[in-house]
């Protein structure tokens, strides 16, 4: 079993989802946990779950979209805690389902944004903390299935993003080696959370269709998969971007 005491982990996203059960879990592993996310609502939930587990968390709205409160959450996780040891990327948002050409300018800028700047403002921040502590560190980035294969007409702006997440992992890993940081990610499959259930409009059959295990995973399944890419036990893994899918990516 991973052991996080003493460790700091902070979860983007995590009001809600796959990063709200995740930061649960690190916390249910001793992480003192900072959480961030622009819902406050959700964000106030995760804490009040760790803190009646007997667990340490604080949050801090934050846009990661936006650069300045990007840097004051990893100042603000420092000061409360002291250090980071793990950073999981996760927020992001499914934009609309629509053809190119039918895109509205917003919506182009909202979705990259979201899903790939916030990538990298967060990646800039965390790594920059790491080469002041000086003894490594953990970055997790949430990708997609969907940033590997193309399969719902629509998904253009969603899928291009988690493909940039993708290829931005796998470029950090390769800069920030020689320091013993290491950069992965998680390419969830579908995974039962708000997100998949705005866009599931049958009872699940058709998603379940394309899944070989022919289930929809869960908030637990990234988490555990989170807690190992994080732990001692991953220390040759960087670079790497883990599909957690139910073999959605096996043909
Ligand atoms: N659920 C799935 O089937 C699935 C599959 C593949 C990948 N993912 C990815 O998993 C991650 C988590 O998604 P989820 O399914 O738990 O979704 P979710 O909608 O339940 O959670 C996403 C969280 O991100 C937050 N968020 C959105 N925009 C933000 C912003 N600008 N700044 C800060 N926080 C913001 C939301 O408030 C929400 O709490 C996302 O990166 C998503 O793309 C999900």
């Amino acid at each position: 079993m991973s052991d996080f005491t003493g460790k700091v982990v902070l979860v983007t996203g995590a009001a809600s989802g796959m990063g709200q059960t995740t930061a649960v879990a690190f916390a249910r592993h001793g992480a003192r946990v900072m959480v961030a996310d622009v819902n406050e609502a959700g964000g106030a939930e995760t804490v009040a779950r760790i803190q009646a587990a007997g667990g340490t968390a604080a949050f801090q709205r934050t846009n990661v979209s936006n650069p300045e409160q990007v840097a004051a959450l990893v100042e603000a996780t420092v000061a409360t805690f002291g250090r980071l040891d793990v950073a999981m990327n996760n927020a992001a948002i499914l934009g609309p389902w629509t053809a190119i050409a039918d895109h509205a300018t917003a919506d182009i800028h909202a979705v990259f944004d979201i899903n790939v700047k916030g990538v990298v403002f967060g990646m800039r921040q965390q790594l920059a903390q790491f080469l002041k502590q000086g003894d490594g560190g953990v970055i997790i980035n949430v990708a997609s299935v969907q940033g590997y294969r193309v399969v719902f007409p629509g998904s253009s702006l969603y899928a291009a993003s988690k493909s940039a997440v993708i290829a931005l992992t796998k470029a950090a890993a390769l800069e920030y080696g020689a320091h013993n940081i290491r950069v992965v990610g998680i390419a969830p499959g579908p995974i039962d959370t708000p997100m998949l259930r705005s866009a599931t409009t049958d009872d699940g059959s058709m998603i379940k269709s394309l899944v070989p295990l022919h289930t929809i995973g869960t908030g637990d399944d990234i988490a555990e998969a989170a807690l190992w890419l994080a732990s001692p036990a991953a220390r040759y893994v960087t670079g790497a971007v883990l599909p957690v899918d139910g073999g959605f990516l096996a043909p």
